[in-house]
This record gives structure tokens, C-alpha cells and sequence, in this order.
């Protein structure tokens, strides 16, 4: 049986990081990834949010792998609300003293495949693990390779990174799982046109919310709040562009262009407890799931991954154990901030059916078009001072 030090399941960002970063520290480590690597890097499928808090930004380029996010990202000191036929702008830097980086995450898995595989890190494309035995003594992974046999991977310590979908989370015995879903999903579209604005704005209106948010100075990318059980074929693109203007209506522009991808992204908020078993640890969407408004998945996922990296170099540079037993306790804070801050931002700017609810939740935004006080909760929480910017020295600056 095959032997390593970690073995992690996913080769998203998170698992990503995770073994660049311990391969970096002197750590053995093998990545097991399902699926291909061109499908990671160029299914649209695989697009999602482009928002960095400034710590994610921060980690990212510590560990030397932010060359191309760096050069190709845009750097934003706000966004906008637009409600009531106005445009409020929050301006991060004068409320939360930072900004945020715009750079899609599906770019970054490339940038870090890329990163560990030419400084000779391990992952196995198209291995998909489907079992996870003897998580206390020696967490072993077992695969199917991709000609159809099963094999195991003996492992010192395993990670589970393997999304909101995750196997993994399924092997801890007597797990909890706290969920909630939302009555509503988003209609996500790629173009090849000008962004609405120059930041982005995330826009309530009584037809029900929408985003505008890009990828670079050419390519938009805009939201639709829709129906659950809303099927792509409803929404030819005329119709899609139609309902962003009306959205947007008064207070700017969209600029229709040729549509490159269409997806259907339903809502959700979860979070297991606890996140470790054993020798056993989650991350990321395999640990806890947000709804897309605020952008905080990947961020998330990042925080997690600083905690655990930290938790584990203490363990193999000091023989100290105490970090990885406390790892659910310190990775909680931040994903229930992160939780939180998605829920308060969900349903602040979505149309609720409940007119009841509905005022209220007007209530809720014209009180924070004249609070200052709610404004630098907005941009604290989206800038992620108490998130990523908890732990961006736990990465070590490489030369
Ligand atoms: C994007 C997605 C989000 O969920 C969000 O809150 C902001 C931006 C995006 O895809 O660019």
C-alpha cells in the first residue's frame, strides 16, 4: 500500500493551497482529484465567485503564488447598492480601511496547479476517492484509478477538500449538520461586454435582486435572482438582457453583448460540527457552505486552510498537537462570522414573498443607506477584517 505524510481529496483551491504551502514546509503530500485537470481549469462548470477579501489576496501572494493574480486581477475600494432608484457607494477603504481584489477563482486553481506541479508536487487527476477508513490511527483514502481499480493511500493525516458535495464529510462518525435554504436561486451569465460599472453593484429592486460584477474590463459578469425550480431554457438571452436593465433601471447602464455561460446556482447555508475526526480534517465547502451573495466561499475555505497549515507545521516542526486538537474550535469563529455576514447580505437584497417580510427587509436597507454604523459592518465583514485578515501571518512570507 502507497504511504504519505497528508493526503488531501480535491484539488480545488483549497485543497490546493493546503498542499503548497505543506509541501513547501517540508511536508509529503499527495492531491486526489476526480476529475481532469482541463475540466478544473476550463469547464464553465467550474466558474465561480471572483471577490478576494484582502487577506485571502495577502495569503495568496505571501506563499508566492500570486504572480498572475497580481498582474491580472483588479483592485477595488468599494461597491455599490442601488435600491429605491438610488446608487449608494461604499467606499471600503475610508469605512473598513481596506479593499477587496477581483480575480476568478476558477484562474487561481490554474495559477496554483500550475505552482505546485513545476516545483514537483503530486496530484492525481481523474483518481476518485470513494471511501475514507481508519480515520484515528492512519486515515487511508481509497481510490479508483482511472483504469477501474481500486487502490489505498495510507496517510499520517488526510484532508477532506472535496466540496460542498463532499464524500469525505460523510466518513466522521456522529457528525451534525446545521442547513438552511433559501427560496430562491441565481441565473449567473458570463459576456463578452463592459461591466455596468467600474466596481460592482449589487442592486435590490421589486422584481427581485441582481448583480453586477466582471472579470476584467471586457467581461461581465451579472446575477438574476430567480425562482428554485427556474429552468436556463426560460431565459433565452434577449430575456436575460431585458430583466438586467429593468433592475438596474435608473441608475445605469447594461450594456448587452454576446453571453459565453449560463448557470443556475441554488442557495444554501451549511456548517458541520465537528470539522475533524481522528487524523482526520475538513476544509472549505466540504465544512461548510454559503449562499453567493457577498462572495465569501473561497475566502472561507482560505481561512480554513491557514488555520489547519498553521495546526499542522506545529505538530511535524515541534511535535506539538495541541493546534490540530482545537482546529474545529478556531476554524468555527470564522466560518459563523462568514455565515452570518451571507445570511444578513441574502436576505437583506433578495425580493421576499412574504410582503411582510419584504418591508421589513426595505426597512433594513433605507436604515443603512443613513447608518454609518451598519455601512462599516458591511465593509468590515466584506473586506473580511475578522476573517482572512485574522490570519494572514500564518503564512510565511516566501522569498
Ligand atoms: C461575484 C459573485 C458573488 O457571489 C458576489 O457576491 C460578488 C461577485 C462574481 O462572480 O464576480
Amino acid at each position: 500500500m502507497r504511504k504519505t505524510q497528508v493526503g488531501i481529496v480535491g484539488a480545488g483551491p483549497a485543497g490546493l493551497f493546503l498542499a503548497h504551502l505543506l509541501r513547501k514546509a517540508g511536508v509529503e503530500v499527495v492531491v486526489l482529484e476526480a476529475r481532469t485537470r482541463e475540466y478544473l481549469e476550463t469547464s464553465p462548470h467550474r466558474i465561480r465567485a471572483g471577490v478576494l477579501e484582502w487577506g485571502t489576496r495577502e495569503m495568496v501572494a505571501r506563499a508566492g503564488v500570486g504572480d498572475r493574480m497580481v498582474q491580472e486581477g483588479l483592485g477595488h475600494g468599494g461597491i455599490y447598492l442601488a435600491f429605491e432608484g438610488q446608487l449608494l457607494h461604499l467606499d471600503f477603504h475610508a469605512l473598513a480601511g481596506r479593499g477587496i481584489w477581483v480575480y476568478g477563482q476558477q484562474y487561481l486553481v490554474t495559477d496554483l496547479i500550475r505552482h505546485h506541479l513545476e516545483a514537483g508536487g503530486e496530484i492525481l487527476f481523474s483518481h476518485e476517492v470513494v471511501g475514507v477508513e481508519d480515520l484515528e490511527e492512519a486515515p487511508t483514502l481509497v481510490y479508483r484509478t482511472p483504469d477501474g481499480r481500486l487502490e489505498r493511500l495510507r496517510c499520517e493525516f488526510a484532508v477532506g477538500a472535496d466540496g460542498s458535495h463532499s464524500l469525505a464529510r460523510k466518513s466522521i462518525p456522529g457528525i451534525q449538520v446545521h442547513q438552511k435554504t433559501y427560496p430562491y436561486a441565481w441565473l449567473g451569465i458570463l459576456a463578452q461586454t463592459r461591466p455596468a460599472a467600474e466596481e460592482l453593484i449589487y442592486a435590490s429592486h421589486p422584481r427581485g435582486f441582481a448583480l453586477f460584477s466582471m472579470r476584467s474590463p471586457s467581461l461581465a459578469r451579472n446575477y438574476l435572482q430567480v425562482a428554485p425550480e427556474e429552468r436556463l431554457e426560460a431565459w433565452p438571452e434577449e430575456r436575460i438582457w431585458e430583466e438586467l436593465s429593468l433592475r438596474l433601471s435608473g441608475v445605469a447602464e447594461v450594456q448587452p453583448g454576446p453571453i459565453l455561460e449560463k448557470s443556475l446556482t441554488p442557495m444554501r447555508s451549511l456548517v458541520v460540527e465537528p470539522m475533524q475526526h481522528g487524523r482526520f480534517f475538513l476544509v472549505g465547502d466540504a465544512a461548510h457552505v454559503v449562499p453567493p451573495t457577498g462572495a465569501k466561499g473561497m475566502n472561507l475555505a482560505f481561512c480554513d486552510v491557514a488555520v489547519l497549515y498553521r495546526a499542522l507545521v506545529a505538530f511535524y516542526k515541534e511535535g506539538e498537537a495541541s493546534l490540530l486538537a482545537r482546529y474545529t474550535q478556531e476554524a468555527l469563529r470564522h466560518v459563523w462570522q462568514a455565515e452570518l455576514f451571507s445570511y444578513w447580505m441574502t436576505t437583506l437584497l433578495h425580493t421576499a414573498a412574504d410582503p411582510f417580510e419584504d418591508r421589513l427587509r426595505e426597512a433594513k436597507l433605507r436604515h443603512l443607506g443613513e447608518s454609518l454604523h451598519l455601512q462599516r459592518f458591511l465593509a468590515e465583514n466584506y473586506v473580511g477584517l475578522h476573517t482572512s485578515g485574522r490570519y494572514t501571518h500564518y503564512i510565511p512570507q516566501s522569498a
